[in-house]
């Protein structure tokens, strides 16, 4: 079973994460900087190993929840990991009542994950962002 909660960003197997999925930000950088409007979440086997985690903006101004960085562990993609923390942020956002999720695509490849954020309901606004607007 997978487990969402939020990180502090000092988790020592974060780091290894990041590195893992080409964003080599050092974890402490990141726990230094999460401001109190950022949100960070990671995902956990049973062992509280950690296989995937999503960095982001809640905007109460914009009324939305931003997903600047989703991460799922290159040996643990294709199992649900990935929509489980989708739908964390997605019930977070609605908890809050804000009316819309925001995901930031892949710079280089944004199309390639379409059928990811599709399946959850996502549409592309830009070639930048895909966003789910919350009934
Ligand atoms: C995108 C990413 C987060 C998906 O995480 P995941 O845990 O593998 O996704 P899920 O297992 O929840 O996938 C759910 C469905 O989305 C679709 N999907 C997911 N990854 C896909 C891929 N690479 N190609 C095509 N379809 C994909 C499938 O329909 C999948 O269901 P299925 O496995 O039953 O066919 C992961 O591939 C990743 O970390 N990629 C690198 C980072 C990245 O590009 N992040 C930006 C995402 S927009």
């Amino acid at each position: 079973m997978v487990t969402i909660e939020p990180l502090t960003g000092s988790e020592p197997d974060l780091y290894d994460l990041l590195v893992l999925g080409g964003l080599p930000k050092r974890a402490e950088d990141l726990a230094q900087g999460l401001a109190p409007r950022d949100f960070l979440y990671g995902a956990h086997d049973d062992d509280g190993v950690m296989l995937g985690m999503a960095f982001g903006l809640k905007s109460d101004y914009f009324h939305h929840h931003t997903v600047n960085n989703l991460l799922v562990h290159p040996d643990h993609r294709r199992a649900g990991i990935g929509t489980t923390l989708m739908n964390y942020i997605i019930e977070e956002a609605r908890r809050v009542g804000h009316g819309e999720v925001i995901l930031d695509l892949h710079p280089a490849r944004p199309a390639e994950h379409r059928p990811f954020y599709s399946t959850l309901g996502f549409e592309m606004v830009d070639s930048s962002r895909a966003r789910l607007v919350l009934g």
